[in-house]
């Protein structure tokens, strides 16, 4: 079988591989990577945790965690070959000695597997032991990056806020230089995200029109059914700015944004998407306190069933003031986009999980058509459908078929994983393949981390020196109302996600 382009024969090491992205993520996109043929040939894992436990048992754990029954594995499948090759190293990432007996235990590794010394290390674990295992990685001559490459792949949350980011960065960087990090942002992965320069960039159709002449209003909304789950302890220190918005949405927005890069390597890439975000406007006070809406859920229901409140989460504080939702309206200040407002909006236990972008364009003059009886004209919407549903939704005017000259909004509708056959890979199987053949355009630079922490943290401040409570939300509504107000100031409303868009018409709802 022939290597995948760019793949070279390395050592996947996992820091916290008894953790739970490891069992629910890594796992299964590894085992998926390996079943068709998209690891090196030359290829092991091994699994780093504290507990005691033997190869055999992290393979058992490999196999539940890719869904695999006994027996049901061929003798060549790559997924064979894949757990034959991952081993289980103990030891406690404080003890500097035991990253010598690691280096031995890899060097091993290297003569069994033929792996040439080349390692990604997976750090699964709570930023607090970035710079430890970085730092001992490196005292211990695995990060020399001389006659082999080691790259290492790091989590979010990346810092809780400027400073201490730039404190992990510095960290991570003494050992490790820029270009072998790895930023997770699993965000990146998704399908559509891929897919935003594509449809950008390939396509006569839109790119024309993509600036501020004819885009109205753009929203981006990740809504979420679950709760903090077993997270509460997590998230009472974070929140949805830091947990979604400083990452995950700042990032779908920078691809809605972006200027066409030069070329499409990753360092071009990301010199677009950091002029994004150098040019959000930095809200003052007064803006946070108008363009921001801070909101956490309380009880409700959800597809029929109670749901309990934040508050009422485990390992969450009886008056906790943190933000299970967060709303923003912000603007990028540079020549395509001057005066369009952007609305950025994301919470848990929401009606429905989706992530949609929603790109409303002006309408034409107020002649012919406008004002008459029957006609009902709604905007052009394109809406980019993220998740459950990836794809695309395109909404225009058409003349309804009948004697009544009746126009109404028509819609064209392309759902990419509805296409039979067609299963996108999960998003972590893209990024670790893309981090084996080193290539880092969907992982996040080192200063778009420090951009979005930078607009992120005014919000915060703000909301401190505002002494800014959440608003409460029942659980399984669409959020506080003063996210409705605050479009509704600027004439605009929410629209709902293309899923809830049931009846045909009108295409155009308030969420109310
Ligand atoms: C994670 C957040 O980064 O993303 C979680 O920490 C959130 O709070 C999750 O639930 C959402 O990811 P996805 O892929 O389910 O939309």
């Amino acid at each position: 079988m022939m290597d995948f382009p760019g793949m070279e024969p390395c050592v996947l090491v996992i820091f916290g591989a008894t953790g739970d992205l490891t069992q629910r993520k890594l796992y299964p996109a590894l085992m998926n990577l390996a079943a068709q043929g998209l690891l090196p040939r030359q290829f092991a894992t091994v699994a780093v945790g504290r507990r005691e436990k033997t190869d055999a048992i992290v393979r058992g754990e490999a196999k539940v965690a890719g869904n695999i029954m006994e027996g049901e594995l061929r003798p060549k499948s790559g997924v064979t070959a894949f757990l034959r090759r991952l081993h289980y190293f103990q030891m406690d990432f404080d003890d500097a000695a035991a990253y010598q007996d690691l280096k031995a235990f890899l060097a091993r590794l290297d003569e069994v597997h033929g792996t040439r010394g080349n390692r990604v290390f997976f750090l699964a674990v709570a930023p607090e032991y970035f710079g430890t295992i970085a730092h001992d990685l490196h005292r211990h001559g695995m990060a020399t990056n001389t006659g082999a490459w080691q790259r290492v792949v790091v989590e979010k949350p990346f810092g809780s806020d400027l400073a201490s980011a730039r404190k992990l960065n510095a960290d991570l960087t003494d050992a490790f230089g820029e270009q072998r990090i790895y930023r997770i942002d699993h965000y990146l992965g998704k399908e559509m995200l891929q897919n935003l320069m594509v449809i950008r960039f390939a396509n006569t159709l839109f790119e024309p029109l993509w600036n501020s002449r004819y885009i109205e209003e753009v929203q981006i909304t990740v809504s979420e059914t679950v709760g903090v789950e077993t997270r509460g302890g997590y998230y009472e220190s974070v929140g949805a700015l830091r947990d979604m918005m400083q990452n995950h949405m700042l990032q779908l927005l920078t691809l809605i944004a972006m200027e066409p890069p030069v070329a499409l390597d990753a360092d071009s890439v990301r010199d677009e998407k950091v002029k994004v975000l150098r040019s959000l406007r930095p809200l003052t006070l007064d803006d946070v306190a108008r363009q921001t809406v801070k909101g956490q859920y309380g009880p409700g229901s959800l597809n029929g069933a109670s749901v309990v409140g934040y508050r009422d989460e485990g390992r969450v504080s009886p008056d906790s003031n943190t933000d299970t939702y967060v709303a923003v309206e912000l603007y990028i200040d540079n020549f395509r986009w001057s005066g369009v407002p952007f609305y950025l909006r994301t919470g848990k236990r929401l009606p429905v999980r989706s992530g949609e972008v929603v790109i409303r364009f002006r309408e034409q003059p107020g002649v012919l058509y406008f004002g008459q009886k029957h006609n009902i004209l709604g905007p052009n919407l394109l809406v980019i459908k993220i998740q459950p549903e990836e794809g695309i939704y395109l909404q225009f005017n058409a003349r309804q078929p009948g004697t009544q000259s009746t126009i109404t909004p028509v819609k064209m509708d392309y759902c990419q994983n509805c296409l039979q056959g067609l299963n996108s890979p999960e998003a972590y199987e893209r990024l670790l393949a893309d981090c084996i053949r080193g290539d880092s355009t969907l992982f996040t630079r080192w200063d778009e981390v420090e951009y979005a922490w930078s607009f992120i943290d005014r919000i915060s401040l703000a909301w401190d020196q505002l002494g800014r409570e959440v608003e409460l939300y029942p659980a399984g509504s669409w959020g506080p109302v003063s996210a409705d107000a605050l479009l509704n100031r600027n004439g605009h409303r929410w629209l709902l996600p293309f899923q809830c868009l049931l009846s045909e018409r009108p295409v155009l709802e308030n969420n109310a």
